[in-house]
């Protein structure tokens, strides 16, 4: 049954949806992609933007908005996968049907989270994933993709999350539920269309945005899920130390962005089967993270900056490029007083690591800005959601203004 509205079912509904889903893609893997009527590449991305677009305008039919979503998983890292999807797969070298699926996707992998708040779902076996994948299977069903496509967009979206082992889970309702990992390998060799939303949404956790992005979550605590398990975030105090987690016992904000950053290579599961173009963005990704990471550990100050113009300017780019809705100026305005609580050698090493990462931000959007050179121009436009991604992406006026008139060391530099 189609939903009118964005509203949760009872779990046992949705679960037994997923189930369904899963039984028909994971049955006939590569029968239903020979139906994806696709002939190249160049088709491949003009009808997988045409649909990303038509999704948009049905979202905004349904009266979605990107207000109560949290900060880290909202209309910023929306357009920022959109962006890496385009980017990745007009330069990348990669079979054309798998692109069609795995660029929408990757554009739309996280928009459950309009139900589905990612860090309160524990305690449930459908999750953001899986009813981002009902909902817009339910969206498709208007639009012009047939019942192998739907199907194969719905199962790479839910199937984003990577779900490594089987677990059981205790779910809100008292019922006890098996989550299986997805097939992502389909006779011995990974199934592309799968790992392609995966690509995609591990591009937004590398990389200068991942650094404000991550910063973003701070705004409460809230369990995340770090190395084996989930964690309980301690006081924003706790994750500010400028330190490694082995010397502080516990998850902090840099012990998070290596993480992540140290997980961008071949040999780490998320990574291993990585090739062609997405190895030269992922690696320049990783690059620009480390050099704020790198900076942050040594605990030296590299910048001369006046603290209030330092904080308004960070703040300015949370609100205007990482997050640029509602959630994204409250959780900054929060977390602004917060960081003026924090001790003054802390600050002092943390307005390091954000003057760092304004900075290589510049890297990263003239990068992408430089690939999106051979982009149509109604691409740039997500319906009724950004009029143009570039206002997102490229660094705010006034932070670029402080980055030009205060540092002047770093031009030299790189
Ligand atoms: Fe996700
Ligand atoms: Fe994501």
């Amino acid at each position: 049954m189609k939903r009118k509205k964005f509203e949760l079912e009872e779990e046992i509904i949705d679960y037994g949806k997923i189930l369904f889903l899963r039984n028909s893609v994971e049955k006939s893997p590569l029968c239903l992609l020979k139906e994806v009527s696709i002939k190249n590449k160049e088709d491949a991305i003009g009808r997988a933007l045409r649909i990303i677009h038509d999704i948009f305008r049905e979202l905004f039919l349904l009266k979605v908005d990107f207000k109560n979503i949290e900060p880290a998983h909202g209309l910023g890292h929306m357009v920022r996968d959109y962006l890496h999807a385009i980017n990745l797969f007009q330069t990348g070298n990669y079979e054309p049907k798998s692109i069609f699926v795995g660029m929408i996707a990757g554009a739309l992998h996280d928009i459950g989270c309009i139900l589905i708040h990612r860090y309160d779902e524990k305690n449930r076996a459908v999750r953001h994933a899986e009813i981002g994948a009902l909902l817009i299977q339910d969206i498709l069903d208007n639009l012009n993709v047939n019942d192998s496509e739907k199907k194969l967009i719905a199962y790479a979206i839910a199937a984003h999350t990577h779900y490594i082992n089987t677990e059981k889970i205790e779910c809100r309702d008292g019922v006890k539920r098996t989550r299986y990992s997805y097939v992502d390998m389909v006779n011995q060799k990974p199934f592309e269309l799968v790992y392609f939303p995966r690509w995609v949404d591990r591009l937004d956790c590398n990389g200068p945005a991942f650094v404000a992005r991550h910063y973003l979550t701070l705004v409460k605590n809230h369990e995340d899920f770090e190395g084996d398990r989930f964690h309980k975030i301690n006081s924003f105090l706790e994750r500010m130390k400028p330190f490694s987690r082995e010397k502080t016992g516990h998850p902090t904000m840099l012990s998070h962005l290596d993480m992540f950053a140290s997980s961008q290579n071949n040999k780490n599961i998320y990574g291993k089967y990585d090739y062609g173009f997405m190895i030269q963005v992922r690696n320049f990704h990783k690059i620009l993270m480390e050099r704020t990471i790198n900076l942050v550990l040594s605990g030296k100050g590299k910048y001369d900056y006046d603290e209030d113009e330092l904080i308004n300017t960070w703040t300015i780019f949370l609100q205007q490029n990482i997050e640029p809705t509602e959630s994204g100026k409250n959780g900054s305005l929060i977390l602004e007083k917060k960081f003026r609580k924090l001790n003054k050698n802390v600050k002092k090493i943390w307005a390091n690591g954000f003057i760092e990462t304004m900075i290589q931000y510049i890297k990263w959007s003239d990068y992408h800005l430089r690939l999106s050179e051979k982009w149509s121009q109604e691409w740039f436009e997500i319906p009724y959601y950004c009029k143009d991604i570039r206002k997102v992406m490229i660094l705010n006026k006034n932070s670029q203004n402080f980055i030009d008139n205060k540092i002047k060391i770093l031009r030299k530099e790189d």
